[in-house]
């Protein structure tokens, strides 16, 4: 895929850092308050391709926590506290832990406690990714020694009687080397095929090959939901695809694709008509 020069880390803005001091509970501050929420959204996935004996797994998908100056421990330990509650089978973390990749070996050196009944599997966001370069092998070290397995173009095999659920997590799209190939190669005996991209900016060039999809469902994050939205549209947004691929769910070349609005916020703590969210799928083949 088309490589792009990393970027360096980043801190919040001036004016993001004041505004993260000001009360968030003022309702005349009402996007500096909605970006305090967190809102569960529950999903039954029907799919015919999903064997039967994965019918009632439970996938919990959290993105974009950028740990930090918005987001504080307190909001980190209530996230967690949630997602644990829910006594998910797998965790799926779609990236940007942190602002940067300074940030984001900071947060897993903190062994963010979660516990799913089987694994947690977390893929890298453009954040994460960014300079020094020297950050990423420990990032990944440290992912382990929180019991948490990081999916760098690799691919977690799910297997139950004979029957596999893959799980394919790509390097990040702007700032790292993303190879689908390798994906599609190592996941191809699958029954079915989760895909995990931080960005949706990967699908327009994955859609444009000859050959179909590799995967059957996509998990991303990134846009934020467009973080500060008007009537459905967000003037200022953080992909390449504008508002195609802004929130939600989308259905193209016979895959399905969630975008969540992810937990955290960047820039600026505030958010308006994308309400921070995480996400519980139920899977079901009927
Ligand atoms: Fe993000």
């Amino acid at each position: 895929m088309t490589q792009q020069r990393k970027k360096r880390a980043k801190m919040p803005s001036r004016l993001g850092r004041f505004l993260a001091l000001l009360p968030a509970g003022c309702a005349l501050l009402y996007p500096l308050y909605l970006a305090t929420r967190l809102d569960l959204c529950e999903h039954t996935y029907q799919n015919s391709k999903i064997p039967a004996v994965f019918d009632g797994l439970r996938i919990a998908y959290i993105s974009d926590i950028h740990y930090g100056t918005f987001l504080n421990d307190q909001r980190l330990n209530d996230l967690i506290g949630r997602v644990n509650a829910l006594e998910p089978d797998l965790i799926l973390l779609g990236g940007d832990y942190a602002e940067n990749s300074d940030g984001a070996l900071q947060f897993w050196q903190k062994k963010p406690a979660f516990q799913p009944r089987i694994a947690t599997l977390a893929v890298f966001g453009n954040h994460d990714r960014t300079l020094p370069e020297e950050n990423f092998l420990p990032i990944q070290k440290a992912m382990k020694a929180a019991g948490v397995i990081p999916l760098v173009n690799d691919v977690y095999l799910l297997e139950k009687e004979g029957n596999t659920i893959a799980f394919a997590g790509i390097d990040d799209y702007y700032n790292g080397y993303p190879d689908p190939e390798r994906l599609s190669q190592l996941s191809q005996d699958a029954d079915f095929i989760v895909f995990l991209p931080h960005t949706p900016d990967v699908f327009p060039e994955l859609f444009s090959l000859p050959q179909p999809p590799f995967f059957d469902l996509a998990l991303c994050g990134h846009t934020h939901g467009g973080q500060v939205v008007f009537f459905g549209y967000a003037p200022k947004t953080s992909t390449d695809c504008g508002n195609r691929y802004r929130s939600g769910w989308y259905h193209e070349n016979g895959t399905d694709i969630l975008v969540s609005n992810g937990v955290g916020t960047s820039d600026l703590p505030v958010r308006l008509g994308a309400r921070p969210q995480f996400h519980l799928l139920t899977l079901t083949s009927k």
